[in-house]
């Protein structure tokens, strides 16, 4: 058993819907979450620049002695597959978790991927569902506009800019047929009820965060790390942007106000 934090890590502050499930799913973990609010977004950047943000992120966590890395972020997990191998500590990214959950809801084989433009260019999810399932049939699609749009609040299914987005950006898969969706980025489960109006009830919604807290906990289980404390874990925030701008947002994606201390780094002064 380790009473070390979970270190979790974001773009910006997407990465908290993941951390709203971990809270969940292992209750008894403390938790350290980084989100690099002043470099956001990475979904439109390089492949070079997001391993290089990706491993500066990750190294933060690795000096505050974290026992795991999750990387809560699906444009991460997408272009960075080789942060596994360069961690002292177990890693998981969204990818796998989330491939691995769709290949099994899938009931036609028909399975939509939206995510980042960065994340849909690297094919990651579909190659990790066709490693699951060769016989399934993916249809991918970059939503870059669902990003602002519920940073900025916009986040109700009735908000008719967000349902002109979403059937936008939907209509295709809609007439594929898909029955199974992946949300591949950490700000989509936000508009999870305006996805899903859209799609159907029929259509099953497979939300990253909440599938890579249950991959994490069966993680730490192999791995023999997990809290049995019994007390409940704490939360810890760090951002590279202003407090006061996290605070302000993380309710969008956390459902409630933070309640752990938040503080403020350098995130380009963390030595590679
Ligand atoms: N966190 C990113 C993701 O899950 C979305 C925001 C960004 O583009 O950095 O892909």
């Amino acid at each position: 058993m380790s009473e070390k934090a979970i270190g979790v890590f974001d773009s910006g502050l997407g990465g908290l819907t993941a951390v709203k499930e971990l809270v969940k799913v292992l209750p008894r973990e403390n938790i350290i979450y980084f989100g690099d609010t002043a470099r956001v977004p990475y979904g439109t950047r390089s492949r070079e620049t997001i391993i290089k943000y990706a491993e500066q992120d990750a190294d933060f966590l690795l000096s505050k002695g974290v026992k795991m890395v999750i990387a809560a972020c699906g444009t991460v997990s997408s272009n960075a597959e080789g942060l596994a191998d360069a961690l002292p500590v177990p890693f998981t990214g969204v990818i796998t978790p989330v491939a691995a959950a769709a290949a099994n809801a899938t009931k036609n084989g028909k399975v939509g991927v939206i995510g980042t433009s960065a994340s849909v260019k690297s094919g990651a999810y579909e190659k990790e569902i066709l490693k699951c399932n060769h016989k399934i049939k993916v249809y991918q699609q970059e939503c870059p506009l669902f990003v602002p749009l519920v940073e900025n609040g916009f986040i109700s299914e009735n908000d008719d800019i967000v349902k002109l987005v979403v059937e936008r950006y939907l209509s295709e898969m809609k007439r594929e047929g898909i029955d199974t969706l992946i949300l591949g980025c950490t700000h989509f489960p936000i508009i999870a009820k305006a996805i899903s109006n859209y799609l159907g009830r029929s259509v099953t919604l497979i939300d990253s965060g909440r599938e890579t807290a249950l991959y994490a906990a069966h993680l730490l289980g192999t791995n023999h790390l997990l809290n049995t404390a019994d007390k409940v874990g704490t939360c810890q925030f760090y951002v590279s942007d202003t407090v006061e701008s996290f605070r302000s947002t993380a309710e969008i994606f956390l459902g409630k106000s933070v309640d752990g201390e938040v503080s403020h780094i350098s995130i380009e002064q963390v030595e590679l």
